[in-house]
C-alpha cells in the first residue's frame, strides 16, 4: 500500500491526495485549483509561486538547485515554485491572489467607499 500525501490549497481550502514526491503544480491540477504558469513547469516563468509557512515548509522536499537559484531570498520568506516543490508529507500552501484580480478588488472597494461617502 502506497502512503499518500494530502495537499491543501488555501484560501480555497481544497485538498487532494497525491503520491509522495508529487509537485505542488501537479497536485493543484488534480485538485482543480488554478495556478498560472507560462513555462510549462521548468522553473522559467516564476508565475507558479505559492506561499508556505515555516511549519508547513518541512513537509516539502528541499528546493531544487533551479528553484533555489530562481527564488533567491524569497525562499527565506516561504515562497516556493509549485512546479519544483515536491511533497514529503501532508502540507498546506497558499496561492497568492492574482495581481489583476487584486487590482480589480481594490478598485471596487475604493469605489464602494466613495459611493458610501456621497450617501
Ligand atoms: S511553472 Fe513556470 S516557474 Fe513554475
Amino acid at each position: 500500500m502506497t502512503t499518500q500525501h494530502l495537499v491543501t490549497f488555501l484560501p480555497e481550502n481544497r485538498s487532494v491526495s497525491v503520491r509522495p514526491g508529487t509537485t505542488l503544480l501537479d497536485a493543484s491540477r488534480r485538485a482543480r485549483v488554478n495556478i498560472r504558469t507560462r513555462c510549462g513547469g521548468v522553473a522559467g516563468c516564476l508565475m507558479c509561486k505559492v506561499n508556505v509557512t515555516k511549519d508547513q515548509g518541512k513537509f516539502l522536499q528541499p528546493p531544487t538547485e533551479a528553484e533555489a537559484r530562481k527564488l533567491g531570498s524569497l525562499l527565506d520568506e516561504g515562497v516556493r515554485l509549485s512546479c519544483q516543490a515536491r511533497t514529503q508529507g501532508n502540507v498546506a500552501v497558499s496561492i497568492p491572489e492574482d495581481p489583476l484580480k487584486a487590482a480589480i478588488r481594490k478598485k471596487l472597494a475604493e469605489q464602494q467607499e466613495e459611493d458610501e461617502w456621497f450617501r
